[in-house]
């Protein structure tokens, strides 16, 4: 079908928001409209948003302003985790012309229909916090690249950790029906992918909502299907590294042995004031089984440096858990405050210069850490 209409999409934030963007323009390029890159005029602006810092709401907003200004005509949707927080705000911004919350990404056609029978601006944000959600089903066919995709299959998070949003964005945790991600990779296999990431907001998460399959069932339907090559895991919580989980996964030779255990700090302490759920003995252990199982397998890790209450004593401690556990690669973020979170209203606030002293100590490390594997 031809349409004669144009459509940019603009992505923000983690792999499962860049998962619903792309499935977002499978959704109008089905309905006939020509994609094209946003940077370019179009009669339709999706922002798929983030919020997870301060930073990434402003980035929200300019991308929402920069779609109006290259033309004042189009219309422009603000979809996701910055409309889902600020509502009201977004839908008093006279640059958005439509608001799709989380889990509302797959009405975006009807909406974009509703909108130009009623030319008056619309919103459909949920109260996702505290209402239980399904699932919300949307699917690829084809990504951004030719061989490897990205394929979500879980949503929401139970965790709150106390510097986190997330969970006041995403609600709480959904797990998607097997039977779909099996369909959808299968699909993909057919199309000529060969690597499947699997991704969720709380991947470790996943069949704890349902109470049926785990995380480890999803892994070996994936590995069945015919023409996948490669399996990868996003990011995993440390305590789901069981002998059991490794025994298993160990025997899948199309699971690359690349494993990403968020750590967010080496010092028992710390990890307690950001309410993660495990301490440095449970971590340590997860990263020992894994070595037993694989041999060198790529352990990496997220640390965030500089979150209130973290003294220099705790530094260290971090520093020297780091040293001890040798990952491939770290990511080091310096914290930033998150208005709505616990975090935020702690009262030790570390000094901006102290984050980069730590993080520049952090980087330098990892630096030397990554050579050596
Ligand atoms: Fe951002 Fe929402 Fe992902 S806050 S990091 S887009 S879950």
């Amino acid at each position: 079908m031809k349409i004669n209409k144009k459509a940019a999409l603009h992505n923000l934030g983690c792999k499962v928001n860049a998962y619903e963007t792309e499935a977002m323009q499978q959704i109008l390029e089905n309905a006939g409209y020509e994609i094209v890159p946003f940077t370019e005029y179009a009669d339709v602006y999706v922002v798929n948003t983030c919020s997870v810092t301060n930073m990434a709401d402003r980035k929200s907003r300019q991308m929402l302003h920069k779609a109006k200004k290259m033309n004042p005509d189009a219309i422009v949707v603000g979809a996701g985790c910055y409309v889902q927080t600020k509502e009201a705000e977004a839908l008093l911004d006279d640059t958005v012309d439509i608001v799709i919350g989380n889990n509302k990404k797959h009405e975006l056609l009807a909406m974009l229909e509703a909108y130009e029978n009623d030319h008056g601006k619309c919103g459909n944000v949920i109260d996702i916090n505290h209402e239980k959600q399904e699932y919300e089903e949307m699917f690829l066919e084809r990504t951004a690249e030719h061989t490897r995709a990205f394929i979500k299959v879980q949503d929401g998070c139970n965790q709150f950790c106390s510097y986190c949003i997330i969970p006041y964005t995403r609600g709480r945790i959904r797990s998607r029906a097997i039977e779909d991600v099996v369909d959808e990779v299968r699909r993909l296999a057919d199309n000529g992918y060969k690597e499947v990431v699997l991704t969720g907001i709380h991947l470790s998460s996943y069949g704890r909502d349902t109470g049926k399959e785990t995380l480890l069932d999803v892994i070996e339907a994936v590995d069945s299907i015919d023409g996948i090559e490669r399996i990868r895991l996003g990011s995993l919580e440390p305590r789901i590294v069981t002998d059991e989980f490794v025994s298993r996964i160990s025997s899948m030779k199309k699971l690359c042995p690349h494993f990403h255990l968020s750590l967010q700090s080496g010092c028992d302490k710390t990890l307690k004031a950001m309410n993660r759920k495990y301490d440095t003995a449970e971590y340590l252990k997860g990263c020992e089984i894994l070595r037993k199982y694989y041999d060198n397998p790529a352990i990496t890790t997220d640390v965030i440096v500089g979150f209130p209450g973290e003294t220099e004593e705790d530094f260290k401690i971090t520093k020297a858990f780091v040293e001890k556990v040798h990952f491939y690669e770290m990511h080091i973020f310096k914290y930033s405050r998150r208005k709505g979170t616990v975090a935020d209203k702690m009262k030790e606030q570390v000094a901006d210069t102290v984050k980069s002293e730590r993080s520049a100590v952090l980087l330098a490390l990892e630096k030397v850490q990554s050579l050596e594997y």
